[in-house]
């Protein structure tokens, strides 16, 4: 394990405080995403937790879009299942709960995103590598992370390990206490 980033993983219990207003008003999902998501996209956030981010690309694929709402704790994804629940993004959004080190989809998407998510991950190397081998070409990967659970070599490793799968950072868009980069699959 390395010291420059944090393990423990985010608690259900604790799930409100990733979907409040102050955090709408820091994050505002759809200034993050909408650059990166277009009509009719197969899109997985890596890591949904409550679906903060995952309602607003919902939003942003439109109704012959999916997004894949991919997290391991079940507490999660049942309280994204009760929030969408009856409204029409529901039929968008896939929630699928994973291992801590396997996806175990087999979609082919066109942008993968993972937001405040890695620092708990065990093995990031080998979660990257299945997220990156689902990707179609011309698709995107679009990381992101505190400046608090994880140092800059340890986001730079993550860069490495996209870069390494065949892909090119194109932006590295700037948000509140965060490090960010989106990775191109030529
Ligand atoms: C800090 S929360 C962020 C949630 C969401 N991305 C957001 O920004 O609102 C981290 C989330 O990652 C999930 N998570 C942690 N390790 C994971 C893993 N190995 N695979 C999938 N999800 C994981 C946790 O269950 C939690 O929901």
């Amino acid at each position: 394990m390395k010291r420059s980033t944090v393990l423990r993983m985010h608690p259900v219990e604790h799930a409100g405080s990733l979907d409040w207003k102050l955090r709408r008003l820091l994050y505002p999902p759809v200034k993050i995403l909408s650059p990166w998501i277009s009509d009719g996209m197969t899109v997985a956030d890596f890591g949904c937790g409550p679906g903060f981010f995952a309602r607003t690309a919902a939003e942003l694929v439109g109704p012959n879009g999916t997004v894949i709402a991919v997290d391991v704790q079940e507490g999660m994804l049942a309280m994204l299942r009760e929030r969408i629940t009856g409204k029409p993004i529901e039929q968008r959004i896939r929630p699928h709960r994973c291992k801590p080190d396997h996806l175990g989809i087999s979609d082919q998407l066109d942008l993968v995103y993972s937001f405040y998510v890695m620092h708990e991950v065990p093995d990031r190397e080998r979660v990257i590598h299945e997220l990156c081998d689902l990707i179609k070409p011309g698709g995107t990967i679009f990381l992101m992370d505190f400046v608090v659970t994880m140092s800059r070599p340890a986001f730079e490793e993550l860069e490495q390990i996209v870069v390494q799968e065949g892909f090119r950072a194109i932006a590295r868009p700037r948000h509140f206490l965060s490090r960010a980069v989106v990775c191109l699959k030529d």
